[in-house]
């Protein structure tokens, strides 16, 4: 065994007794006031794609106007603190298809957290009926870019900003089905 072997096992989301994710209640505001603070600007910006100095309350409105139906917000807390916010958006004129947006604080970046959000969004979203999940993400933001693609998402080759993903991918016994085209 190497002398540099550490002395914990590898941070797990899954496994970490600290870690929970949990809906917001409808105008939920303090745990996505919270993240948003412990957001980088470059993280921002490529999360609501504009530079943001503050949440603008018709934002904070829309972004906690949730509704099992329609619109699921996920709060990840470590030891109590919100790190994390996920959220999927179902798509009115196409309603098994929902739009899928997440931000990490920076801190927290890499340690497996988003991928635990998705996936409980996704058993989320599939209750509801989605079945296809949808994101925005900048060419530039490789980042995310990375992270989808390790989530099975595929580039749609008619918007060079979106990726999509089959729900049943992100969470393991939910039914099968194929992104549509
Ligand atoms: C994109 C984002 C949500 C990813 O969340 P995260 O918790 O940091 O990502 P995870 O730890 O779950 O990453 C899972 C896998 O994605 C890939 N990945 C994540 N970040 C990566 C990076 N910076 N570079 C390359 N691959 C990356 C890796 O394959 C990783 O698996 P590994 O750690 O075993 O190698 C997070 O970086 C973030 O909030 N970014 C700012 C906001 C944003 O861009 N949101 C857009 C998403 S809709």
């Amino acid at each position: 065994m190497p002398w540099f072997a550490p002395a914990y096992p590898a941070f797990s989301p899954t496994a970490h007794p600290y870690l929970t994710i949990r809906p917001l209640a409808p105008q939920e505001a303090g745990p996505l006031q919270a993240v948003f603070q412990d957001l980088s600007a470059r993280s921002r910006q490529l999360r609501y794609h504009t530079p943001l100095a503050a949440l603008r309350p018709a934002m904070v409105r829309h972004l906690t106007d949730v509704d099992p139906s329609r619109h699921v917000a996920l709060v990840a807390t470590l030891g109590g603190r919100p790190v994390g916010i996920g959220r999927w958006l179902r798509d009115p004129f196409r309603p098994t298809e929902a739009e899928l947006a997440v931000e990490i604080i920076d801190r927290w970046h890499g340690a497996g957290i988003g991928t635990a959000i998705a996936a409980e969004a996704a058993r989320h979203a599939s209750r509801a009926g989605v079945q296809t999940f949808v994101a925005h993400i900048d060419p530039v933001n490789s980042a995310a870019r990375a992270w989808a693609r390790a989530l099975g998402a595929t580039p749609n080759p008619d918007d060079p900003d979106q990726v999509r993903l089959a729900v049943s991918a992100l969470a393991p016994g939910l039914p099968r089905h194929h992104p549509a085209a």
